[in-house]
């Protein structure tokens, strides 16, 4: 299948569009077949075989409007049932979830639906909202975005195994639906979305900040992908303290190598305001336990209790505070 299906219905939509979404329209072919052609990817190849084996199935009823999405069918014979189990054991690790497809239960690392139930009751009603989903991951979030009315869903992510799951959830919902989903996913960085669209009415950042070097940047970005009064939803690490400190790690933090700026959410709040955002509000605060994140049989590598230190889980592996996530909510 040329990469050019998955997007038809988004480009020809972008392109139609009397914003400036037009020009991204314009140029997103152009940039999609750049990434996704991309030969030097090894498992590109594996993952995209990985999709062609999923059975085609009939009958189906989806459900993304619950912790664990899932779908089922009456119709799944054993020999596509056996299909189905060793494609999506091709996608793995699955690290984002749950999902359950037709009787696979995918046990994902995180507990995705801990932060959706945290956050949701916060935001702002998405009915008929145009939303951006900021490292948006395996699109977990995005479904339950979708679910909640948003007129569409648009997520970015560099993670090209991110992409596959997510194509694979898009087409059984898709199937379900028998009609075009609303959701897409974007295989790249925020960095390489066109500036300045000023376009979309929620704009998610869950999980991204800590990862950029340049954090005020970011919250620019996310600044002005918004229209005037659209709304940020941002999660991300910080530390316990005072208006102005920030913690750098010197190297890695909780075993990752590419975390660069972990602030007090005083400190988050006024970089906020800096780059114009009104009414910055923090709205949770949480402790990452073992329980939300974890190793699984879909994701076999170690995960945050080897990260921590072994005798006080209130620290990481390299004597640092252990992960505390905030989300604050702010509007254009
Ligand atoms: C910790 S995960 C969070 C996933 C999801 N948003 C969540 O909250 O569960 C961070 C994600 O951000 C993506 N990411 C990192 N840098 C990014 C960038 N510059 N632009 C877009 N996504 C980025 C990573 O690939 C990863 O999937």
């Amino acid at each position: 299948m040329p990469f050019s299906e998955f997007y038809q219905d988004l480009i020809s939509d972008l392109k139609n569009d009397d914003s400036r979404l037009k020009i991204w329209g314009e140029q997103l072919e152009a940039q999609l077949a750049e990434v996704l052609v991309d030969q030097t990817h090894g498992d590109m190849q594996a993952w995209s075989e990985a999709f062609k084996q999923l059975p085609n199935i009939e009958n189906i009823n989806a459900n993304i409007n619950q912790d664990t999405l899932s779908f089922e069918s009456a119709l799944v014979s054993d020999g596509q049932s056996q299909a189905l189990l060793s494609a999506l054991q091709s996608l793995k690790p699955w690290r984002k979830g749950p999902f359950d497809f037709f009787g696979h239960h995918i046990e994902t690392e995180w507990h995705s639906d801990w932060k959706w139930q945290r956050i949701s009751p916060h935001i702002s009603d998405l009915k008929n909202r145009k939303v951006l989903d900021v490292g948006c991951g395996s699109g977990y979030h995005m479904w339950r975005m979708l679910a909640q009315g948003a007129s569409r869903v648009i997520g970015v992510d560099p993670s090209k195994l991110f992409f596959w799951q997510f194509e694979a959830v898009k087409k059984y919902l898709k199937a379900a639906r028998n009609e075009n989903v609303p959701a897409h996913f974007l295989p790249f960085k925020m960095e390489d979305v066109p500036p300045n669209l000023r376009v979309f009415d929620t704009v998610f950042s869950m999980g991204v900040l800590y990862h950029r070097r340049s954090p005020i940047e970011h919250l620019a970005e996310l600044y002005n992908a918004l229209r005037a009064g659209g709304e940020v939803v941002l999660e991300t690490l910080v530390v316990e303290g005072e208006l102005g400190q920030v913690l750098m790690p010197e190297d890695r933090y909780a075993m990752m190598r590419n975390v660069w700026f972990l602030p007090t959410v005083d400190t988050l709040s006024l970089w906020m305001r800096r780059v114009g955002f009104k009414d910055v509000k923090v709205v949770e605060q949480n402790y990452t336990s073992i329980e939300e994140q974890r190793t699984t049989d879909w994701m076999e590598y170690n995960s945050l209790k080897d990260f921590l230190d072994p005798n006080d889980h209130t620290k990481t592996a390299e004597g640092y505070p252990a992960p505390l996530r905030a989300t604050l909510i702010a509007r254009t």
